[in-house]
């Protein structure tokens, strides 16, 4: 229902011109002066406002100014006997839609009223078509985010999965990806990368050695040591790997870093015999990470060698076969942090 108010010092018009709009069914209210009209608008705000410039205590323009500090969108229609140019742009420079002389007919007034009440039915549709069009943007964009976050958590779990069915194989190695991962996590976290960048690297570390389920189990699991058949059947899980995720929607360096994970600095490694600046950093993350872990824990050919010896073939082979960088940033971890090695899952990372 659109409210209006009529301000006039002059009982008569205001009287007549509320039963004008009464018999025509607008809502309405009147008000002997602007400080009682001031009140009754700052109390509940109305649609339209008719008001007379001059009158005592407070003006019909100076009310029109205080009702724009707040509203922006009420409709104040200006009503005078003295006509003036000067009155009129104030009026209109003050904000005012609408300016009627007196005396006021009722056809004209009426008119008036109705386009008014026009501008402020079009304005409330308006409003109502973009509060709806927000709700609409704001689900979307919920949607969006949830299902985003469903996206990211599936991805996370799909690793996780990938992960396990890999050292089912390989039982002897349980929790070695997990291990690398989170070590090479916290060296990335070492050597200052970012949280989102750390947590991609223990997602790489976590399938590292994927590739290992195309190796026969009883190679991966054999105590002694293999012959050369076996070790170049073992070898081909990098390259493997590499293959198998190419069939998964994962960012590119995943695959990449999983087929460097064995390459070495020199060019000594395999399977391409990759050289330093061939190798992604996530990969020579992983390389040092991978080397560490498998030292630091038992195999089935070998006990456990310890932290100690870890740590010297890393020093030994630094820029050599390793990243200095990552190396060094290692071997803190160990010696400053006292880093121990973590079969936990940790929070990972995948760029969508
Ligand atoms: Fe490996």
């Amino acid at each position: 229902m659109i409210r209006i108010l009529i301000v006039d010092d002059e009982q008569s018009i205001r009287h007549t011109l509320s039963r004008f709009l009464l018999k025509v069914g607008y809502q309405v209210d009147v008000a002997e002066n602007a400080m009682m009209a001031k009140q009754m608008f700052e109390s509940d705000p109305y649609d339209i406002v008719v008001t007379d410039i001059v009158m005592p205590k407070m003006t019909g323009i100076e009310l029109m100014e205080f009702i724009r500090l707040t509203d922006t969108k009420c409709r104040i229609l200006i009503m005078t006997g003295e006509a003036t140019v000067e009155t009129a742009a104030r009026a209109v420079a003050a904000g005012a839609h609408g300016y009627l002389n007196k005396p006021i007919l009722k056809e004209a007034f009426l008119a008036c009223i109705e386009t008014n009440v026009h501008a402020v039915e079009s304005n409330k549709q308006k409003e109502k078509i973009d509060f709806q069009k927000d709700q609409y943007r704001n689900l979307l964009e919920n949607t969006v985010v949830e299902n985003t976050e469903t996206l990211k958590r599936s991805m996370s779990s799909i690793i996780h999965l990938l992960s396990d069915v890999t050292e089912y194989r390989d039982p002897y190695t349980s929790g070695h990806q997990r291990r690398v991962g989170n070590l090479a996590c916290a060296i990335s976290r070492k050597l200052n990368f970012t949280t989102e960048f750390s947590n991609m690297v223990r997602a790489i570390g976590y399938i590292h050695d994927i590739g290992k389920i195309v190796v026969p189990s009883e190679i991966l699991t054999k105590p002694g040591k293999l012959n050369e058949i076996e070790y170049k059947l073992i070898q081909m899980h990098a390259q493997s790997g590499f293959d198998m995720l190419q069939h998964v929607i994962l960012p590119k360096n995943f695959s990449i870093a999983v087929v460097q994970h064995h390459e070495r600095l020199d060019g000594s490694g395999y399977p391409n015999r990759l050289k330093s600046d061939d190798i992604l950093f996530e990969a020579h993350i992983l390389i040092v990470a991978d080397v560490v872990e498998t030292m630091m824990t038992h195999r089935p050919y070998r006990p456990a060698l310890g932290v100690d010896k870890a740590i010297e073939e890393i020093s030994t082979y630094r820029n050599r076969k390793y990243h200095p960088e990552v190396v060094d940033a290692c071997i803190d971890l160990f010696r400053q942090d006292q880093y121990t090695l973590d079969d936990s899952l940790g929070e990972i990372h995948i760029p969508l």
